[in-house]
């Protein structure tokens, strides 16, 4: 039995496993640099986050149609409910979408098609969190916002994400305070690869509710004091830390020592398709390889519906 659990960082385009790469290709006419599947996974051996985003950015350009997106979104809820989640919040990237042509209502309308059916077919409730690529200007980060507003009834929350070194929290202050201003939430990515500066930053800047990541918080003890005391959720992606190369090993992750710290931790996906696991499968490899017992994962389970933007009451009945 998988424990029932939320899913709080999650890239719908992450979730793009080869076979439907290659048949969204093929039904739009698309040329991918790979000629197989096997081929194509052969080449999910990165050096670090930019070399994995380069081919994660390249396959979106199979995403064309509102079926597309839903034909997505559908397959990664199926997935996620045979591991346990219950509740998934989760990114999108526009401007990866707009950039190519495809409209931002083709992405919405079509991820909310697959998400209005999802508590009815595959139990699972969910949000959605528009995303800003932090490596393009703050100026399209603000006309993505914009471009959003008919479909804000949509949107739970924004967030911050793509190459993070180079381009620190405060360069989005302005989005964030309009974001604010609409009544969105607001999480962002930050100490993934950057350093704890930038945790601070979008804590104090860009007003975050939660951190996406936060792996490189434990080198500031100040921060960790910080984090602790406003019960500050960080989303960690271990199995993406590994692949990504932030760090050598799984059992060298940070994830136990942030819980004997009393951070408030989830564990997450990422980008299952890419790194090797759904979120249930990443329950099983932190039991392996940190030996947390039954205990802390129950533990992991309860933060990540206290650490979800479900009201009160629905957080104290599935926690
Ligand atoms: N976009 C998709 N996955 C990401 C990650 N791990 N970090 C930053 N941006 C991303
Ligand atoms: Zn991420």
């Amino acid at each position: 039995m998988q424990l029932p659990k939320a899913e709080l960082h999650l890239h719908i385009e992450g979730t793009l496993e080869p076979e439907l790469a290659f048949e969204l290709a093929a039904r739009n006419a698309v040329v991918l640099p790979h000629s197989t599947t096997e081929e194509l996974r052969r080449a999910y051996l990165f050096e670090d986050l930019q070399s994995f985003l380069d081919l994660y950015y390249a396959l979106m350009a199979v995403l064309c149609t509102e079926d597309d997106f839903d034909r997505l979104a559908d397959a990664y809820l199926a997935r996620a409910a045979a591991q346990g989640v219950r509740h998934a919040e989760i990114f999108f990237d526009p401007q990866a979408h707009t950039a190519r042509g495809v409209g931002i209502g083709t992405v919405i309308e079509g991820l909310a098609r697959a998400l209005d059916r999802s508590e009815e077919r595959h139990g699972i409730s969910t949000q959605l969190i528009m995303c800003f690529l932090r490596d393009q200007s703050a100026e399209s980060a603000l006309e993505t916002l914009e471009a959003a507003k008919p479909y804000l009834h949509r949107i739970a929350a924004v967030g911050l994400d793509s190459a993070e070194v180079g381009h620190p929290p405060s360069k989005f202050r302005e989005v964030y305070e309009a974001a604010a201003a609409l009544g969105l939430r607001r999480v962002a990515h930050a100490g993934e690869e950057g350093p704890p500066a930038y945790i601070w930053e979008a804590l104090d800047i860009l007003g975050v509710e939660r951190v996406d990541h936060g792996l490189r918080s434990m080198e500031d003890p100040e921060l960790v004091k910080r984090l602790v005391r406003d019960r500050v959720p960080l989303t960690l992606c271990p199995l993406s830390n590994v692949r990504l190369r932030a760090i050598d090993v799984l059992e060298e992750h940070p994830l136990r020592d942030m819980m004997d710290a009393g951070l408030l931790v989830t564990v997450n996906s990422d980008d299952p398709a890419y790194f090797g696991g759904y979120v249930g499968d990443t329950f099983h490899a932190v039991h392996e390889a940190l030996g947390l017992g039954q205990e802390q994962l129950r533990e992991l389970a309860r933060n990540s519906f206290l650490a979800a933007f479900l009201d009160h009451d629905e957080k104290r009945r599935q926690a």
